[in-house]
C-alpha cells in the first residue's frame, strides 16, 4: 500500500503557466470586480458579462500548458498514492498527467443546467452563448462555485485530507474557506509542506516545512526529496 500524499493547490501553481492569480492582481480578475463576475447576483444582473468572462478564461486556460510544478506532482505517483485537491478551475493537473484530481471550485471546461445541477456538460474550450440550453431547455451556466455558493466536494475533500500520510499546500493564500480549512484536518503528527514564494508559518499547524519558492522550483525540490526517501514516514 503506497503512502497517501494529499496536495492542496491554489492559483499559485498555475501562475508560471501564465494564468494570473486572484489576489496578486489586486482583487480584480481581468479588470472585473469579483461581485460582477463570480457571484450568483452578478449572473442574475448581467449574464452576458459573466458568460464573456468565463469564455475568456476558458479560452486562456486552453492556450497555456502545465509547468514544472504540475509535472513534478505526476512523478510523485511512482511511489505515493497522490490525491490532488485543487481550488483551481483550470485542468492543468489533469493535462500534466495527475490521475486523482478533485476540483473544489468547479471546472472551466464544464457548464451545467440552471434548472438541474446534475446536468453537467464537458465543453473543452468552446465558447458558450446566452441562448445555449441544457436538454431541459434552461440556459447553460459555468460549472464554477461562485462566492456565496455551496462547495459540494468539501465533504469528500475533508475525508481525503484526514487520511493523508503527508500533506502538501502549493500556491494558495489560504484565505478562502472551506478550502483553506482542509490543512487543519490533516493529522498533527504527519509531515506537511507549504510551497509559496510569499509563504509564512501557518498558526496552529505542526510539522510544517515552509519552502519559500515558486512552484516551478519548490515542488520539484520537495518531490525529489520525497521520492529519494519514501521511508520518510
Ligand atoms: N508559485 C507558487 N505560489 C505562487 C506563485 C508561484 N509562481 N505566484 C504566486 N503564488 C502564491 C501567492 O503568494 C499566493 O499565496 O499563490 C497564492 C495565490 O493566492 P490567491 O490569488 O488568493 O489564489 P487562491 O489561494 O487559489 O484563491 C482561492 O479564491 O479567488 C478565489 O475561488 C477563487 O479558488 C480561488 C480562491
Amino acid at each position: 500500500m503506497k503512502p497517501r500524499i494529499v496536495v492542496l493547490t491554489g492559483a499559485g501553481i498555475s501562475a508560471e503557466s501564465g494564468i494570473a492569480t486572484f489576489r496578486d492582481s489586486g482583487g480584480l480578475w481581468e479588470q472585473h470586480r469579483i461581485e460582477d463576475v463570480a457571484t450568483p447576483e452578478g449572473w442574475l444582473r448581467d449574464k452576458e458579462l459573466v458568460n464573456r468572462f468565463y469564455n475568456m478564461r476558458r479560452k486562456q486556460a486552453a492556450e497555456v500548458a502545465p509547468n514544472e510544478g504540475h509535472k513534478a506532482l505526476v512523478r510523485l505517483e511512482e511511489k505515493f498514492d497522490v490525491h490532488i485537491i485543487t481550488q483551481n478551475v483550470d485542468n492543468l493537473h489533469e493535462r500534466a498527467g495527475s490521475t486523482k484530481v478533485l476540483h473544489l471550485h468547479g471546472e472551466l471546461s464544464k457548464v451545467r443546467s440552471t434548472v438541474d445541477p446534475n446536468l453537467v456538460y464537458e465543453v473543452g474550450d468552446r465558447q458558450i452563448a446566452i441562448g445555449d440550453k441544457c436538454e431541459k431547455g434552461s440556459q447553460l451556466r459555468p460549472h464554477i462555485v461562485w462566492f456565496g455558493e455551496a462547495v459540494p466536494a468539501i465533504e469528500e475533500a475533508t475525508r481525503i485530507a484526514e487520511m493523508a500520510d503527508i500533506f502538501m499546500v502549493i500556491g494558495t493564500s489560504l484565505q478562502v474557506y472551506p478550502a483553506a480549512g482542509l490543512l487543519h484536518f490533516a493529522a498533527a503528527d504527519i509531515p506537511k509542506y507549504l510551497i509559496d514564494p510569499n509563504a509564512d508559518e501557518v498558526a496552529g499547524v505542526f510539522n510544517l516545512t515552509v519552502v519559500k519558492e515558486k512552484a516551478g522550483i519548490g515542488v520539484p525540490q520537495v518531490v525529489d526529496a520525497l521520492l529519494k526517501s519514501p521511508s520518510l514516514l
